[in-house]
């Protein structure tokens, strides 16, 4: 029934414009060099949706000088609303600061602070309340693991726990593999990005068990991008999928010669 549903939608389609996050992780050192950054990306043509994810100190800034060119969103929240929980940032200080996303349940948030999906869930939940909308990382562990739909699949159910259906369209799905995260330098020969077939397999794996828990009708509301050791040299193939709605970049988003270049493709 689904595969019936999506070759519909497929041939509904021509190109279409996708969503390109640039996940700055704990980078630029300096405001300089963000807002240069930032300037180079609000000025560089392209047909798709471009948001920043730069740490929280320059956010605020970076937004009053980019003027709605980008929309922005913080790389983490905490689950709690507000309260006595030093160096913890909420999810409404946030959206007062004029961001419009938050990232969830990134691979280096599960390896260096032990976050699972019920935590992600927590956050997810105090984030849509805030008003803020979501990216939410899903991704198997080990390559080549037998087990990877099952772990994809009990990573979607504890996620969307007791989300509603209209929180669904407010949630950005990025398939990022943990072994496919690169070393920071997009260039690293050891980087090991997934195949732009398998990343989209798993796209549609992905949006059918939505479609399985939510049903039909939120088939178009699922955006899931790929997230793994894109450069500007990978970047267009996994573009070029049908099902694949955009990417997640670090260590890219970074080079401004390579930023510009995946935001000119396709
Ligand atoms: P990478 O990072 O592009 O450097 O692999 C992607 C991510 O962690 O979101």
């Amino acid at each position: 029934m689904f595969n019936s549903l999506f070759r519909k939608n497929k041939k509904q389609k021509t190109k279409k414009s996708k969503i390109i996050i640039a996940n700055w992780k704990m980078n630029p050192q300096s405001l300089l060099e963000a807002k240069l950054l930032v300037k180079t990306i609000a000025m560089t043509k392209s047909r798709h949706k471009k948001i920043i994810l730069p740490p929280f100190i320059w956010l605020r800034e970076l937004i009053k000088i980019t003027r709605k060119k980008i929309i922005f969103g913080a790389q983490n929240c905490f689950w709690e609303e507000k309260g006595p929980y030093t160096g913890e940032i909420s999810a409404t200080m946030i959206k007062n600061s004029g961001c419009h996303y938050v990232l969830l349940g990134h691979s280096e948030r599960k390896k260096y602070f032990n976050e699972d999906y019920d935590i992600v869930n927590m956050k997810m939940k105090v984030a849509l309340k805030s008003g803020l909308k979501i990216i939410l990382c899903i991704g198997e562990k080990e390559k080549n693991s037998e087990i990877s739909h099952q772990e994809i699949k009990e990573q979607i159910e504890k996620a969307f726990n007791k989300i509603t259906k209209e929180n669904v369209k407010k949630i950005i799905i990025a398939y990022e593999p943990s072994w496919a995260i690169s070393s920071g330098n997009p260039n690293d020969p050891e980087n090991t990005p997934d195949t732009p077939q398998n990343a989209a397999t798993n796209a549609i794996f992905i949006k059918k068990l939505l479609v399985k828990k939510y049903g039909n009708s939120i088939l178009n509301d699922i955006k899931v991008l790929y997230g793994g050791s894109l450069n500007s040299k990978n970047a267009e193939e996994f573009l070029k999928e049908e099902t694949i709605d955009g990417l997640l970049i670090g260590g890219a988003s970074l080079i401004p010669e390579e930023i510009t270049k995946i935001l000119s493709y396709y």
